[in-house]
């Protein structure tokens, strides 16, 4: 049973398999990353149902660019399309959608849609939904030391360097650390995926396929957290001493 007293507040996902899934299926990988539109839908509507504040999926790494091109035009196309379906659907339901990432570097058509849905969502306040398109850690973080640099020569910043100023450079500013990491497919990486951000977030790994992917699978992964003693560095002693 999950408690609903202890729901994490940011929900980060490694969607992974979708390519795994097709070849088993004798299909090709569009028709998988078509399926995980799908897992995306319900795991969505099954965050919000449960009171997940922010959700955070990793739909296209920097790295995804050297797949085929024909792979990454598919997964563009989905990407307008699954936008495009799904607006009015997010609106119904109050969620705001925000993307990190790269976003210059997407196509002219994907940006668009992006940032129309973007606008429109943007005084939803149930749940708000980050897709990181384009994004990796390293990119990120190597951008936000230039932001610095420029900031530091301009003569907006100067002193000590803290880890809440560097919060304050990083894609995610003003969002906060996922509380809770979940990757599909049984594979047991990070693949740049938030570095900084994950420093003391829960890990859950699930051998299942990111199309297989649906809200009770979310909810069990909760149940797991729920189950975890969160020390960041202290004793367990301390931690219960202060409840
Ligand atoms: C990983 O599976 C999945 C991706 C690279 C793309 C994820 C995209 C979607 C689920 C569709 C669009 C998303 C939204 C947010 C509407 P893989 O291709 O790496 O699978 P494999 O490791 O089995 O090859």
């Amino acid at each position: 049973m999950i408690n609903k007293n202890n729901i994490p507040s940011h929900v980060a996902i490694i969607m992974d398999g979708n390519g795994r899934w097709a070849n088993q299926k004798g299909l090709l990988r569009a028709i998988g990353h078509q399926g995980g539109v799908e897992a995306v839908r319900d795991t969505v509507e099954g965050a919000a149902e449960i009171g997940v504040k922010y959700l955070t999926l990793y739909a296209f790494s920097t790295e995804n660019w050297s797949r085929p091109k024909e792979e990454v035009d598919a997964l563009m196309e989905l990407l307008v399309q699954a936008i495009n379906d799904e607006t009015k659907t997010l609106n119904d339901n109050n969620i705001r959608l925000l993307a990190i990432g790269d976003i210059d570097a997407l196509p002219e058509k994907c940006r668009n849609k992006l940032n129309e849905t973007i606008h429109s969502t943007s005084e939803n306040s149930r749940m708000t939904l980050i897709l990181a398109l384009s994004y990796s850690s390293k990119w990120e973080i190597t951008r936000a030391f230039n932001l610095m640099l420029c900031d530091f020569k301009a003569g907006k910043l100067s002193g000590t360097i803290y880890p809440e100023i560097v919060d304050q450079y990083l894609t995610t500013a003003g969002i906060p650390d996922p509380d809770l990491l979940i990757r599909t497919s049984g594979e047991y990486r990070i693949s740049n995926f938030l570095l900084w951000q994950i420093a003391y977030s829960e890990l859950f790994f699930t051998e299942t396929l990111w199309p297989d992917f649906r809200r009770q699978h979310l909810f069990e992964a909760i149940e797991d957290y729920q189950k975890r003693e969160r020390r960041f560095g202290k004793t367990g002693d301390q931690i219960n001493n202060s409840i």
